[in-house]
């Protein structure tokens, strides 16, 4: 058999595979595409099972101290009008995902620094006092100090992408970074008992399927919890304005092979993925995702979050996104989770105790 079919067999039967045949994977063609879809299909519906679990994204700053090649929210860009919500403004859009049934809210933002960890703090303490929610931070690079506090405050789960795991390219993409202290600041997530995301970017300049096998790779040694894969899409206002994004095929497979070296992570279909193609999400949920993050940004600020051009989630309101995506569930027979969400594999408790004790979908 040639060396797709062999570590299409393999991966399926839940054997380990090495660097080689995940590059052979992720040069599925045409012909092989459905194969390896249905196969991280299968491997999701045993593992993960087929509810969707939907968690609500509030982009509260698009501040950001960092000046990332790739992104329109980099420091540089100052063509972005930029905003800060204050912190009622984050609880009420906390208590608007609440209300209308999310059991997880993302606070997600740039680097910034205007938000003092004892600020960010607080804003948990009160989600938490006010509402039955999980808490997913999404705040980048901190010191472990302020990941200390943010998990005693109640925080459960924290995503920061690796973005790459070729060192070369994450410091020509992220100028001043490096991507040691990347995982040294996952490491710190993992020790303090967040259930941790990582995820990378598909079709960055200079990235080569061998790159993309070593994501994939980091990730299952990182053993993490949530994994956040999506298409790298070009911005106008950015230093990589002229380079060719990433493709739809070969982020599909990625978010494929993915599932299947991961079989029980948290795989979202990424709003950059449905920026990419208008059947994105109903794509994605068929090659191996199983979670769902609509926005609930505030309308009035939602349309500079702009991290690439044309990003999907911008116009829609939640409830009319909300709709849409219970009619795709339904159409899927793939039901909405009721739960909060967490981990499988994940067996941490929370700071504040409210998780302790209880059986989780
Ligand atoms: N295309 C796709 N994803 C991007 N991100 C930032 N810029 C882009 C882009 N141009 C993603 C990164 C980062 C998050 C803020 O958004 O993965 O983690
Ligand atoms: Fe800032 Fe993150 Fe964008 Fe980099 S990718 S500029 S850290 S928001």
């Amino acid at each position: 058999m040639e060396a797709f079919g062999l570590a299409l067999q393999k991966a399926s039967a839940s054997e380990q595979i090495n660097q080689r045949e995940i590059v052979a994977l992720l040069s599925a063609d045409a012909e092989q595409m459905p194969a390896l879809f249905a196969a991280a299909d299968t491997v999701r519906s045993n593992t993960v099972g087929d509810a969707v679990h939907l968690r609500a994204i509030v982009e509260f700053s698009n501040y950001c101290r960092k000046n990332c090649l790739y992104c329109g929210l980099r420091r540089d860009n100052k063509s972005l009008p930029r905003y800060r919500l204050a912190e009622d403004e984050i609880l009420q859009a906390a208590g608007k995902a609440a209300a209308l049934g999310f059991r997880t809210v993302v606070l997600q933002s740039g680097e910034d620094l205007f938000y003092s960890a004892a600020a960010i703090a607080r804003i948990i303490e009160r989600i938490k006092q006010k509402h039955d929610l999980a808490v997913t931070l999404s705040l980048g690079e901190r010191s472990r100090e302020d990941y200390r506090v943010w998990r005693e405050a109640g925080a459960d789960r924290y995503l920061l992408k690796h973005e790459t795991a070729d060192e070369r390219l994450f410091r020509f993409l992220k100028p001043g970074g490096d991507l040691r202290e990347r995982l040294r600041c996952l490491h710190w997530l993992k020790e303090l008992g967040y259930q941790t995301g990582s995820g990378n970017m598909v079709g960055l300049p200079g990235q080569s399927l061998a790159t993309l096998a070593e994501d994939i790779l980091l990730m299952r040694d990182l053993n993490v919890e949530m994994a956040g894969i999506g298409p790298f899409l070009p911005h106008h206002a950015t230093p990589l304005k002229s380079a060719a994004g990433g493709t739809l095929e070969l982020t599909l497979k990625t978010l494929a092979v993915t599932r299947l070296c991961l079989p029980g992570a948290h795989l979202p279909a990424t709003t950059a993925l449905c920026t990419l193609a208008p059947d994105g999400r109903r794509m994605a949920l068929g090659c191996g995702a199983n979670v769902i993050m609509p926005n609930l940004t505030p309308p009035g600020v939602r349309d500079k979050y702009l991290i690439y051009p044309q990003k999907s989630d911008i116009t829609e309101q939640p409830e009319l996104a909300l709709a849409g995506i219970t009619s795709l569930l339904a159409e899927l027979a793939r039901p909405p989770a009721t739960g909060y969400g967490h981990a499988q594999n994940f067996s941490g408790g929370n700071g504040n105790g409210k998780l302790e004790g209880r059986v989780y979908q």
